[in-house]
């Protein structure tokens, strides 16, 4: 039987003790004792006080019933002004929803293609954005995709000479899935503006691992979600709008909490609210936003540049790592273009992914991209060695080469 590689893990790294402000919050994290929680990008880890926050719901819907929603109601607008805190949003400028797919939606129905028909974006954004701007064409909206040169990043001069007076709407990433890269937002947003055109930024890989400022970038219209960076679990979405932004957009997709007085349930055309209600539609995703609480003040506790502070030192560690062994590294090198996560590539990376999850090293594989390892703050230099050292013995291993020749067949008749 080919031999099973296993990476040691020592019990208490040198570095806990050289950094214990955050190390110390590990305890924080149950899933931490059980792996090495390389996948941050992907799913954050869950805060241990979310299970008292989830049971916090459960009570308060077996004990009040239907008065529970007095206190749950409030919650939207203040889960709204906590992730609005952490992107420097004003308050009351975000609302929750359940996705960024169906926020997209949402925000995309709002236009109307009649004067204004171009939708402008690149080839490098989430999967989503994408299938949504392509529908509008549907309505008269004509979509034009900029190519990127190098698969890592987004050629910003180019989505910028894309930009005219007939588009409407210019949607991007702030940090791309796949690669990581780090878009330079502000000539886009200059040449948007130029043009009175919107630009919606996507700050799902971004939040929680690199400081934001919506309000410095210009944006008008934010989405992003509480999955990753920010430990809060799904269902935790947000839409933020700038308030010259939500004077110009009027969704078409709507519902009953968008109108401006929705406990009087008027029939007819909705009325839609002047704040951010208007984007609603209809019944929160309650328990998300008890579950995403723990997430996001833990993010908060530990301040966002502090974050992106370890993140650079760790994400440089797996990158040396990586090249020591001369694998791929399909991300930018450069510390001010390159997101939370290291994309590593190399012949078999898709099977290598497997192995590594069999030795309880959580990370994630993208075709062009690879495995994807996403340190965050509680992670520690060791757990990034022992996932570089994994790939190393794997690589090498007898298992790995049989499991490669075992999913050639199954892969070519795909
Ligand atoms: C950039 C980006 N946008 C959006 C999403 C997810 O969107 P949704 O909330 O619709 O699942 C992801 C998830 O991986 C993402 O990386």
């Amino acid at each position: 039987m080919a031999r099973r590689t296993t990476v040691k893990r020592p019990a208490r790294s040198a570095e806990s003790a050289a950094r214990p402000e955050l190390t110390s919050l590990r305890p924080r994290f149950p899933i931490l004792r059980r792996y090495d929680y390389l996948i941050n990008n992907s799913l954050g880890a869950m805060p241990r006080a979310t299970y008292a926050a989830l049971k916090e719901y459960a009570d308060s819907w077996a004990s009040r019933g239907v008065l529970a929603w007095d206190d749950w109601l409030p919650m939207v607008t203040e889960a709204g002004d906590r992730v609005g805190r952490l992107i420097g949003a004003p308050p009351g400028s975000l609302m929750m929803h359940q996705n960024v797919s169906t926020l997209l939606a949402i925000v995309l129905s709002s236009l109307d293609y009649e004067r204004r028909p171009k939708l402008v974006s690149t080839d490098l954004e989430f999967p989503s954005l994408l299938y949504n701007l392509h529908e509008q064409e549907r309505r008269g909206a004509r979509v034009e995709i900029v190519p990127t040169r190098d698969g890592l990043l987004v050629d910003e001069e180019r989505v910028a000479a894309a930009i005219d007076d007939r588009t409407a709407l210019v949607c991007l990433d702030l940090v791309l899935f796949r690669s990581s890269g780090i878009v330079d937002v502000r000539p886009i947003v200059e040449a948007a503006h130029r043009h009175g055109a919107l630009v919606l930024l996507d700050v799902y890989q971004a939040i929680g691992a690199v400081p934001i400022d919506v309000r410095e970038l210009g944006v008008d219209v934010v989405v992003g979600g509480s999955v990753k960076w920010l430990c809060g679990g799904p269902g935790a979405c947000y839409l933020h709008v700038a308030e010259e932004a939500r004077r110009r957009l009027r969704p078409m997709a709507t519902g009953w909490f968008s109108h401006k007085r929705p406990f009087a349930f008027e029939l007819g055309p909705v009325e839609p609210a002047e704040d951010m209600h208007r984007f609603m539609g209809g019944s929160p995703a309650v328990p998300a936003l008890y579950a995403a609480r723990a997430g996001h003040e833990l993010v908060a506790e530990v301040g966002v540049r502090r974050i992106r502070e370890r993140s650079l030192r760790l994400t440089q560690r797996i990158i040396d790592g990586a090249d020591a062994q001369g694998l791929s590294v399909n991300t930018p090198r450069a510390p001010s273009r390159r997101g939370g996560t290291v994309c590593v590539d190399f012949e078999g990376a898709n099977v290598a992914h497997d192995l590594l999850i069999e030795q309880k090293i959580l990370i994630d594989y993208r075709p062009r991209c690879g495995i994807r390892l996403s340190p965050h703050f509680y992670n520690t230099e060791a757990e990034c060695d022992r996932a570089l050292e994994a790939i190393r013995e794997i690589r090498a291993s007898a298992t790995f080469r049989r499991r490669r020749r075992e999913t050639r067949p199954a892969q070519a008749r795909r």
